[in-house]
């Protein structure tokens, strides 16, 4: 797949067929959101992979968006850390390039995904700040839901010349 292909591709996977994600693949992922860009090269995240059918239940429970998480192979929480982040305008900035970075390579290497929002979510924060134990520097961004695939989703058109500015508006 070329890189295009990945980015237009990519759709939000919220069924999955039940076949486990290996350790590799997920270490994979993981690389490729910690290669995403962030302000001042400061990397600010922490990755919480969470493979507990148990804690996938009870995110999902706390998450009013998140019913597909029991059924996911596992999620990864991507966290930011105020104490790394260049200011704290930023970290959720930079959560956001690794999410999208960690959804790519999953489509790449042929899972599903999807992007479920916390930040700025105050009482979605909170509830997972208890259930997965972050310290206080450490801010939960966003869940991505893992599996391989069991639903095929259409490419929408979404080209759109009229959002296109050239020069000035
Ligand atoms: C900030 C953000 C928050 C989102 N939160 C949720 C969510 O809570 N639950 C969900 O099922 N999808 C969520 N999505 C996925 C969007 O619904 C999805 O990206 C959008 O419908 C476009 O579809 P596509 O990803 O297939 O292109 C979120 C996406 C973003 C970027």
């Amino acid at each position: 797949m070329n890189i295009l292909d990945v980015i237009i591709n990519r759709r939000s996977i919220r069924r999955y067929t039940g076949e486990p994600v290996s350790s590799e693949t997920l270490n994979e992922l993981l690389r490729a959101g910690m290669y995403a860009p962030s302000a001042v090269n400061k990397q600010p995240w922490h990755f919480i992979v969470v493979q507990k059918k148990e804690i996938l239940l009870n995110m999902s429970k706390v998450h009013p968006y998140a019913s597909m998480l029991p059924s996911a192979a596992a999620a990864i929480v991507v966290c930011g850390d105020e104490n790394l982040a260049n200011t704290p305008a930023y970290w959720p900035v930079d959560c956001a390039a690794a999410t999208q970075n960690i959804l790519l390579a999953a489509h790449g290497l042929g899972l599903g995904g999807v992007w479920l929002g916390v930040y700025p979510r105050s009482e979605r924060i909170s509830a997972l700040e208890k259930l997965i134990e972050l310290p206080p520097h450490i801010h939960p961004f966003s869940i991505v839901s893992l599996g391989y695939p069991a639903e095929k989703r259409t490419v929408p058109e979404r080209f759109k010349p009229e959002r296109i500015h050239y020069d000035h508006w």
